[in-house]
């Protein structure tokens, strides 16, 4: 198959070029590329994307898949442009045993659309389990939230030890005992956490990857230690304190949203963000009316930042930079990124002139809301090839149930 006259873009910039796919590789990229017989998408006024890569999804399975599924969330994800999600250990059971683990491959297998991957859950004694499995990416909670995973300082400090240095430990940063003393959880309880993470981390010269940052001083004490790389989510850089009238119930996420003035600083500190993942967190109606915490995400990430390039806060070499280029180099998954010869064709095609309405009841995911309801946005997602086949097309998911692979573990 041959992709004709779309503009491609990388973080690097953006060129007009074909692009030539031999069952699920890109093959070659370039001017005028020849073949015969080839069956040819003409996507002359779209543009092309790597898919997308989501480094931070909750999919719920096993043991709240009246949430989601990896079904509807793969297919959520497809529709928002994303051909690789990574799902996070805060299920029931729990991603935190070498048997847990196995459990929850088999059932991503059977129900993925796109590609997937998992992270591997800390405990506060599970440290011969992490060897046995010796995941890419180990999860640890500082602070309380779906799941109550959060452990001791003294469990996390034994991680950060006993992991192996070159991968990532993933934190979501709030400082459960700092929350507890101030009877909130204030842009400080975060920046707490990500100030002893990074101390912890460079103590023993690991990297860590900070989660969900939700103000610029995270930010800022993250990226004063190099071996730190930082995640931003779309609900911080769109959504502040102001929108929670609006939200009513369904307002409760952690780290909570902050004020407008920590969500412009947010955007200003982009640059030095490395990716941006949605913490897609469904949760029902009546789960939220029950203070349930988060934010379903997946399927408007990359619209609502290709919006934002339409309105010029961020370009489009940006946005490949934060979704697509980035997220694989960080979890070391190969073949992703790039459109480039020998990669995988996972491959998004957007018309930046059609603008589509946000609304809930017609996301793909379960839950059935979305806190961005009634938005318009700019950049439809036409088309998404999966390795090579046409996985969305139309507003539909093409792909059959189990044709996801895993990509990490
Ligand atoms: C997440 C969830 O519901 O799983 N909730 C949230 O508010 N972000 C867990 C998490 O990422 O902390
Ligand atoms: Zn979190
Ligand atoms: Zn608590
Ligand atoms: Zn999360």
């Amino acid at each position: 198959m041959i992709i004709r006259n779309a503009k491609i873009v990388s973080a690097k910039g953006i060129r007009e070029v074909d692009i030539l796919i031999e069952g699920e590789r890109i093959r070659k990229v370039g001017k005028r590329v020849s073949c015969s017989g080839e069956e040819t998408v003409d996507a002359a006024g779209l543009y092309a994307f790597f898919g997308g890569m989501d480094a931070h999804v909750h999919f719920r399975v096993p043991g709240a898949e009246w949430k989601e599924d990896f079904y509807t969330g793969t297919c959520a994800a497809l529709a928002g442009g994303i051909t690789t999600v990574l799902d996070m250990p805060n299920t029931n059971p729990p991603t935190i045993s070498v048997n847990a683990l196995g459990q929850k491959k088999e059932m991503a297998r059977k129900d993925s659309v796109c590609d997937f991957g998992f992270h591997f859950g800390a405990t506060e004694n599970n440290f011969e389990e992490v060897k046995k499995a010796s995941p890419s990416s180990l999860k640890i909670y500082m602070g309380q939230s779906t799941g109550g995973m959060a452990i001791s300082e003294s469990a996390i400090r034994r991680h950060f030890l006993e992991f192996e240095k070159e991968k990532p430990i993933c934190i979501h940063a709030e400082d459960e005992k700092l929350a507890h003393e101030l009877g909130e959880r204030n842009a400080f309880v975060s920046s707490s956490a990500v100030c002893k993470a990074i101390a912890w981390a460079g103590e023993c010269k690991r990297r860590v990857h900070l989660c969900h940052a939700s103000t610029n001083t995270e930010i800022i004490l993250a990226k004063s230690y190099a071996k730190a790389s930082v995640e931003a989510a779309p609900h911080h850089l769109f959504l502040s304190q102001k929108d929670e009238a609006r939200l009513g119930v369904c307002r409760e996420v952690r780290p909570p949203l902050r004020g407008e003035e920590d969500r412009a600083t947010l955007w200003g500190a982009l640059a030095q963000v490395d990716i941006i993942a949605s913490d897609h967190a469904p949760h029902t109606l009546s789960e939220k009316k029950e203070g349930a915490c988060g934010f379903p995400g997946v399927q408007t990430m990359l619209p609502l930042m290709l919006d934002s390039a339409k309105k010029g806060r961020i370009t489009l070499e940006e946005v490949a930079r934060l979704l697509c280029s980035n997220p694989p180099k960080i979890f070391g998954i190969e073949g992703k990124g790039e459109i480039k010869e020998g990669n995988f064709a996972d491959i998004v095609l957007v018309n930046m002139e059609k603008k589509w309405k946000v609304k809930g009841e017609k996301m793909f995911s379960k839950c059935g809301w979305t806190p961005y309801e009634g938005m318009e946005l700019f950049g439809v997602i036409e088309k998404v090839f999966l390795r090579g086949e046409t996985a969305f097309e139309e507003g539909e998911v093409i792909a059959k149930r189990g044709s996801g692979k895993l990509v990490m573990h």
